[in-house]
């Protein structure tokens, strides 16, 4: 996939497939499946991390991610998140964050959030940086929503967050994460916008969806929401794996003959 193939997609209607990654295992294996893009999301701080929100991420940190996931998987169309209050500074201080994580591996940079973003967005865009908008539940703004809950139910937040769309459509977004917010609404973003709806918790009829990698595969055993669709119980299957080496190291059945050098 590359930046061209986003309209194309959006004209003949094919849905794209994302998914979050952070390190180079997970990215030579996500390299070799069907999946469109891959986002180094800031999800990282919580995923890899263990914090609880996203907030503590910073530039270096998603450098870092950023480098091994392109390492990984250098097929893929590769999106670095830009981390908390990275773009609300200065151009000057925005854009040098910027060009960190592009320098770092990313094709193309996300930013949470409309109201302030809109010249950094711009710049970028003239400055031949794409960039994916996040709208919705923006999680680096978690303290001043209140807590990761559904976003623009009712009329009037529903339209603020369309007016927001159509923004960060005109300040050249080549596409837009929605998350968490009613599918009614999702649906009517899709059908106006000429750029690309990612949805993550946003209905089926945005043009694509995202998930945390490890979610979907089941390694986040406390994390059950209603978004979400687990494709294997990887805790569970990781767990049994490491026991039964446990079991067979305790009772010499491992290494076997076929495992030791003459
Ligand atoms: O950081 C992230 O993983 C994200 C997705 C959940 C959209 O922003």
């Amino acid at each position: 996939m590359n930046i061209l193939e986003f309209r194309t997609a959006k004209e003949q209607r094919r849905r794209l497939a994302m998914v979050t990654c952070y390190d180079f295992w997970s990215a030579k294996i996500l390299n070799e499946t069907a999946v469109d893009m891959i986002l180094v999301g800031d999800s990282g701080a919580m995923v890899m991390h263990g914090y609880e929100d996203t907030i503590p991420a910073t530039v270096d940190m998603m450098c870092a991610h950023i480098a091994a996931v392109r390492r990984g998987a250098p097929k893929k169309f590769i999106v670095g998140d830009v981390p908390f209050l990275a773009n609300r500074s200065d151009l000057a201080t925005n854009m040098g964050c910027a060009r960190r994580l592009m320098q770092a591996g990313a094709h193309a940079l996300k930013i949470e959030g409309y109201d302030g973003n809109g010249e950094f967005i711009h710049h970028l865009v003239q400055s031949g940086v794409p960039v994916m908008g996040h709208l919705g539940l923006t999680p680096q703004s978690v303290h001043a929503l209140g807590g990761f809950r559904v976003q623009g139910r009712g009329q009037e937040p529903g339209r603020k967050i369309l007016q927001q769309a159509r923004g960060l459509e005109e300040a050249g977004c080549f596409a837009l994460v929605l998350e968490c917010v009613p599918g009614e609404l999702a649906a009517e973003i899709t059908s106006t916008l000429n750029i690309s709806t990612i949805g993550i918790g946003a209905g089926v009829h945005c043009d694509g969806q995202v998930l945390v990698l490890h979610d979907l595969l089941g390694l986040n055993q406390g994390f059950k929401t209603k978004f979400l669709r687990q494709y294997m119980n990887g805790a569970e299957q990781i767990h049994a794996a490491v026991e039964n080496y446990c079991r067979d190291v305790l009772s010499s059945a491992f290494p076997g003959e076929s495992e030791t050098y003459e």
